[in-house]
C-alpha cells in the first residue's frame, strides 16, 4: 500500500513505469527511501548498489555537494561548473574542461545521465569502476578542483549545515571520504534521462517525422557494401552501423572502442591497462541528450553533430587505430554512401534523444 501511495505521489511520467523503492537497512537513525520512476519497457532494471541504497537524505546531501564550490581549493568551482544540467551535465562550450585558476584539462567534459547502467567504468578511459570513488577524483585532480579530501573534510566539518545533513543521511556528524563519495554517488544515480521524444515514440505516445524515421533506420542498419543495383534513395541500403556501438535504449556500449578518429595522441584505455591493443580506445559514451553535450569526442574535436556524422561517413582511411581490429568501423569504412539528405536525417534522429524534462527538472538543479 505504501509502495502504491509513493508511486502515485511521485510517478509523474505518462507511460508504464517501474517504481524503485530501496531497502534501507535498520539503523538507529531513520532515513526515507528515495523513489523514482522510469520506463521499464525501455531501460534495463535499476542497478542500485546494495551497500548504498538511495535515501532522500543521502540524495539531498549529494545534490548539495555537487553544486557547492566548497569542494574546490579556492571555492570557485563545483562539480556543476563542468557538469551543467541544461547542457546534459556537460560544459557545453569548452573543448577541454577548465579547472580552478584557469588550468586547462586534457579531455572534454562528459555528460552525466543514466550512470546507474554504466556501473562498469567511468571517464573516457574507464579508469574508475566505482562511482563513489570516481566522485572523489575531480576534487583531487590538479587540473580540476585541485583540493585534498582531507581539506574538504575539515571545511565541511566546520559547517553546521553539512554536519546536520551528514547526520541525517548517514547517522553521524563525522564526515569522511566514504560518506562524501556515497552521497555524490546517490545523487548522480538519480539523474535518469528517459523522457525524450525517442522514449515517447517508443511508448506509442508520439510519432517520428519522416526525416527522423529515416535517420533511425540508418542508425540501426548494418553497413553493407554498396553495389550498383541498390536504390540510392532507399535508406535501408545505407546502414551507418551506429547501433553496434551506441545501441539499445542507453545509446552506449560497455566496451572501450575506437571510432576511427585521425591524429589521436591520448592513449585512452591503453593508458590505463597498459595493453597496447587498447591504445586510442575510449568509452563509446551515451548519445542521450547529445544535441546539448557538444563539443564531441574525448578531445572535443567536433563542434557540431553534422561534423560527427561527416567523420563517420567520410574517409576513415587515416584513422590512428587499426580499424582491422574494429569490425564495425571496418564495415563502415568500406561501405557507406549517404546523401546529404540521409546525413541530415541521421542528425535529426539524434536530436530526438533530447530530454527537456531531464534538462530542466527541479530535483536535479542547484539547491542553493
Ligand atoms: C574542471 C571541470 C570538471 C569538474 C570541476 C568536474 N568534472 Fe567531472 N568530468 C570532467 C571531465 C573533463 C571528465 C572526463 C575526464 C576523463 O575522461 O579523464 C569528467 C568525467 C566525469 C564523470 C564520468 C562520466 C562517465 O560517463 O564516465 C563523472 C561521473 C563526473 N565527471 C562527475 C563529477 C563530479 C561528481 C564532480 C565534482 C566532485 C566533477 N565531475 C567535477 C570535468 C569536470
Ligand atoms: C565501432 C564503434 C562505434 C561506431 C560504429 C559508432 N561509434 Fe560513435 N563513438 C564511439 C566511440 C568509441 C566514441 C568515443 C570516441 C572518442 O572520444 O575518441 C564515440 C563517440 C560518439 C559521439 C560523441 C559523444 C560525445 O559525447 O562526445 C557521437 C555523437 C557519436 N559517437 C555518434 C555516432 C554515430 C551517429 C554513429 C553512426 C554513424 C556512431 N557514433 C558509430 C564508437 C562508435
Amino acid at each position: 500500500m505504501k509502495r502504491l501511495l509513493l508511486f502515485a505521489l511521485i510517478g509523474t511520467s505518462i507511460y508504464a513505469c517501474t517504481d524503485v523503492v530501496n531497502e534501507v537497512p535498520n539503523t538507529p537513525f531513520s532515513t526515507t527511501p528515495y523513489t523514482f520512476t522510469y520506463n521499464k519497457n525501455l531501460l534495463p532494471p535499476a542497478r542500485i548498489p546494495k551497500d548504498n541504497p538511495l535515501t532522500q537524505e543521502g540524495v539531498a546531501l549529494g545534490r548539495m555537494l555537487f553544486y557547492d564550490p566548497i569542494l574546490s581549493a579556492d571555492s570557485t568551482q563545483s562539480c556543476a561548473s563542468c557538469h551543467n544540467q541544461k547542457d546534459g551535465f556537460t560544459d557545453n562550450q569548452l573543448q577541454y574542461s577548465i579547472g580552478i585558476r584557469g588550468t586547462v584539462g586534457k579531455r572534454n567534459s562528459m555528460s552525466i545521465a543514466n550512470l546507474m547502467w554504466h556501473l562498469d567504468g567511468f571517464f573516457w578511459d574507464g579508469r574508475s569502476d566505482i562511482l563513489r570513488h570516481q566522485a572523489l577524483m575531480p576534487i583531487e585532480d590538479p587540473t580540476e578542483m585541485d583540493e585534498t579530501i582531507g581539506n574538504v573534510v575539515v571545511k565541511l566539518s566546520n559547517s553546521l549545515m553539512y554536519k546536520e545533513a551528514f547526520e541525517k543521511a548517514f547517522g553521524s556528524t563525522v564526515i569522511n571520504d566514504e560518506t562524501i563519495g556515497k552521497s555524490l554517488e546517490q545523487f548522480m544515480l538519480t539523474l535518469v534521462s528517459a523522457n525524450s521524444k525517442f522514449d515517447r515514440v517508443m511508448a506509442g505516445l508520439e510519432t517520428f517525422t519522416v526525416q527522423e524515421q529515416t535517420g533511425r533506420t540508418i542508425f540501426n542498419a548494418e553497413a553493407i557494401p554498396l553495389n550498383e543495383e541498390q536504390d540510392p534513395n532507399n535508406p535501408q541500403n545505407f546502414g551507418a552501423d551506429c547501433f553496434h556501438c551506441h545501441g539499445n535504449s542507453l545509446f552506449m556500449s560497455r566496451e572501450y572502442l575506437t571510432n576511427g578518429l585521425p591524429n589521436v595522441t591520448d592513449l585512452g584505455r591503453g593508458g590505463v591497462n597498459g595493453n597496447t591493443r587498447d591504445n586510442y580506445k575510449f568509452k563509446a559514451t551515451t548519445l542521450r541528450n547529445v544535441e546539448k553535450t557538444g563539443p564531441y569526442m574525448h578531445d572535443g574535436r567536433f563542434g557540431t553533430l553534422e561534423e560527427v556524422v561527416q567523420h563517420y561517413l567520410g574517409d576513415l582511411s587515416d584513422a590512428t587505430s587499426d580499424l582491422g581490429n574494429e569490425p564495425n568501423m571496418h564495415a563502415l569504412r568500406d561501405s557507406v554512401y549517404l546523401s546529404e539528405d540521409h546525413k541530415a536525417a541521421l542528425v535529426s534522429f539524434l536530436k530526438t534523444l533530447t530530454d527537456e524534462e531531464f534538462l530542466t527538472k527541479e530535483e536535479y538543479s542547484n539547491p542553493f
